[in-house]
């Protein structure tokens, strides 16, 4: 059972989590509620519900979610944000039409306009040269897209993205409606947001028609679980409900759902007290890293435009001379701490409700340890990823499943049409999509990832990339 064999290893070490689910290796999630967790795998029995068509306990879920995040209506989703945007799409978009969509969105946004035959409009997010990270989309990009494409359906954002930085969204919002088009958000990363007021605001505060939250990345809640809310008479639920029929599997797990249902209560009746004490925690800790100057912690006043969510703690390594890839290496094997994710200059830390002070403790524990070592080894400021300039596009997302492919070498395959997504990740913003032409400048961008360290989704290990045969 090597899967078996591979978690309780990671677990007897009794490691701190500072990745998602946000529950915390179980430690946010009450002993009481779940303490029969295998038995509470059921299915669609007379006393129960049916998610696809609910009207007894799921029902009242939703209903009790949709009033928490100020919603008119909430689904219950089991498969992950990812299912959710897949839905959003096939909902608001007819095949053949056009999104605008922020490039630094997640796969899954490709993933489904590819399934709807929907074609992109990409607007580039801004871009923060000491940090190396995507920020914010601007107005006046949006405004220029809109102009350019009056036909589109409207725009779909990714806010916070997976650095805690969000674009002013009541402003996307205002465009948006000005054009009478569609506003959907990608807040996978911002379920917990609704809940303290010393956090940025909401979606669907903010005059968002339709967006998803993956509740297991920052609420006590399980892996793939995850809300879909709607509150816009421009959104039709019932189609909506017609896709995530489709979509969704026919045996949800009554495990997420009720951790759904428990994450939302808990977030109702204590989320702001809880998050209060987070962001106590938060404060603390970065003010205890300032006594290592060279480890910088993003924040409001680095940003130029657009605001943090502060539970999303990125740190800044690279001045130390040292990268956010051999931090991460650093911290798991001399101080048993597992973070999120880092790139060349970063680590980013999930931090949620569920975290105590122990775990900060612990982190600027093993931050400092780091620091007072002498690492000089690395090119600072060496920007390796690209600034979002927009490949040309050879083939329409909805014609790429008619052709054949076939894998080629990096350096071989500059000129071709490429078929999947090409995303470093960290960050997680594609390089490549499918159907746009392979650019030298692309590859050798993906060669210096690699080279440093990073993870390059799309690329085999033996360093070749799937291109179509448009012949
Ligand atoms: C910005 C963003 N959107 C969507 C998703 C997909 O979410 P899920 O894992 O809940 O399917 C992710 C996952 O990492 C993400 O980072």
């Amino acid at each position: 059972m090597p899967i078996v064999k591979g978690i309780k290893s990671y677990l007897g070490a009794n490691p701190v989590a500072f990745h998602m689910p946000g529950h915390k290796l179980g430690k946010g999630l009450s002993k009481e509620v779940f303490n029969d967790i295998t038995a509470m795998d059921l299915t669609e029995i007379p006393y129960l519900d049916n998610l696809h068509f609910p009207e007894g306990i799921i029902e009242q879920a939703q209903k009790l979610a949709a009033n928490a995040f100020g919603a008119e209506e909430t689904f219950f989703l089991v498969n992950g944000s990812t299912c959710g945007i897949h839905a959003i799409i096939m909902t608001i978009c007819r095949p053949g039409d056009k999104l605008i969509v922020s490039r630094d969105c997640h796969k899954s946004v490709i993933n489904g306009m590819m399934l709807a035959g929907v074609e992109p409009i990409y607007i580039s997010p801004g871009y923060d040269e000491a940090f190396g990270i995507p920020t914010v989309i601007a107005a006046d990009n949006l405004k220029e897209s809109f102009e350019n494409n009056p036909d589109c359906v409207g725009v779909l954002i990714t806010r916070p993205n997976y650095y805690g930085v969000c674009s002013d969204l009541k402003e996307i919002a205002d465009i948006t409606h000005s054009y009478n088009k569609i506003l959907a958000v990608d807040e996978a990363h911002g379920s917990h947001l609704k809940f303290n007021k010393k956090l940025p605001q909401c979606a669907m505060e903010l005059g968002a028609d339709i967006c998803v939250q993956s509740a297991h990345k920052t609420l006590p809640a399980l892996t793939q679980g995850a809300f879909l809310h709607v509150k816009s008479q421009k959104i039709d639920v019932e189609r909506l409900k017609f896709n995530l029929n489709i979509l969704q599997t026919t045996s949800p797990s009554y495990i997420i759902m009720s951790a759904l249902d428990y994450s939302r209560a808990l977030m109702e009746i204590e989320g702001e007290a809880l998050l209060d004490k987070l962001i106590d925690n938060i404060d603390w800790f970065n003010n205890s890293l300032k006594s290592y100057g060279e480890f910088n912690i993003l924040s409001d006043e680095k940003l130029e435009y657009g605001c943090m969510d502060k539970t999303r703690i990125v740190i800044n390594v690279i001045k130390n001379g040292i990268t956010g890839y051999k931090v991460e290496m650093l911290l798991r094997e001399n101080y048993n701490i597992q973070v999120e994710m880092s790139d060349y200059n970063n680590i980013v830390c999930i931090a949620t409700v569920s975290d105590i002070k122990e775990a900060f403790e612990k982190l600027l524990y093993g931050l400092g340890g780091i620091y007072d070592k002498t690492y000089r080894s690395v090119e600072i400021n060496k920007i390796i990823y690209s600034k979002y300039n927009l490949p040309e596009r050879a083939v329409l997302l909805k014609d790429i499943f008619k052709y054949k492919s076939c894998k080629l070498g990096l350096k071989e395959a500059v000129g071709k049409v490429c078929r999947g997504t090409i995303t470093p990740y960290p960050p997680g913003v594609p390089v490549i999509c499918p159907g746009e032409l392979i650019k030298e400048e692309a590859v050798e961008e993906i060669i210096n990832i690699i080279k440093y360290g990073g993870k390059v989704n799309g690329v085999s290990e033996d360093n070749k990339i799937e291109i179509i045969d448009i012949k």
